[in-house]
């Protein structure tokens, strides 16, 4: 769908699963296809903005756009690395990306074996840093739009992760019913916005509701 809506506009989204390592042979990660996160790149490339895509871990091929700029990343450290890089020259950045809430406390040199006395193996995690909220504490002009990915009380968490994250917006997506969320070609998402109800879109296409994000997006940043 070409348009103008974001031309001269730059917009940093995010796309797929981060990987946190155990060991050299080792990782835990989120799910995510990256689908969500492309689509949006490509809408917001064809309405004009200058995209920069950072990816983690996806199962599609990757976007080939003039306008798309791809920086590929591993862990959710390197994605905020990434992203606080990249955030002085966003006007508008997108978190589609699964990010890992917790990592290993410590990464092992060699590959972790198991042991004949050894039935039960224990792994530490400590919490990753919050992208989200480590953008939001150094925003200026830029629009900060995350996604809340839930498996129950959708209304309750989405609307507390628009506060905590200083977000402007969350497009929050339930990922346990079959056929939207994860590595599905569609989605069906709600957007909370503050002082606004939540506005639930019906299910669609990951493509199309990627254009219809980008209009409100434009529209959001015309108010
Ligand atoms: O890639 P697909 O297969 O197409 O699937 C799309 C999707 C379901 C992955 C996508 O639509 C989605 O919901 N992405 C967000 C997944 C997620 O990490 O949600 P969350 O509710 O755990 O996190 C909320 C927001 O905070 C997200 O924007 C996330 O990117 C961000 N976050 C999370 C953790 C963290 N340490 N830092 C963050 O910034």
């Amino acid at each position: 769908q070409k348009n103008d809506l974001l031309s001269g506009k730059r917009v940093l989204i995010s796309a797929g699963g981060t990987r946190e390592r155990i060991d050299p042979v080792r990782f835990i990660g989120n799910r995510s296809s990256g689908k969500m996160g492309i689509a949006l790149a490509v809408a917001a490339a064809s309405a004009g903005a200058e995209v920069t895509l950072v990816v983690g871990q996806i199962s599609v091929e990757l976007p080939v756009h003039p306008q798309i700029k791809i920086i590929k990343i591993e862990s959710t450290n390197e994605l905020l690395n990434t992203v606080m890089t990249e955030f002085t020259q966003t006007d508008i950045l997108i978190m589609a990306a699964a990010v890992a809430d917790f990592e290993p406390e410590m990464i092992a040199d060699q590959k972790i074996k198991k042991a004949a006395d050894n039935d039960e193996f224990v792994l530490k995690l400590k919490k990753t840093p919050d992208i989200l909220k480590s953008v939001g504490a150094i925003k200026k002009h830029q629009l900060i739009i995350g996604f809340a990915a839930e498996t129950q009380e959708l209304n309750k968490n989405a609307q507390a992760k628009l506060v905590s994250k200083h977000a402007d917006m969350i497009i929050a997506n339930n990922v346990v019913t079959d056929g939207i969320g994860f590595e599905s070609n569609d989605n069906q998402v709600t957007i909370f916005e503050s002082q606004q109800d939540p506005k639930p879109l019906t299910k669609m296409s990951k493509m199309q509701l990627a254009n219809q994000l980008v209009e409100l997006i434009a529209k959001k940043l015309g108010d």
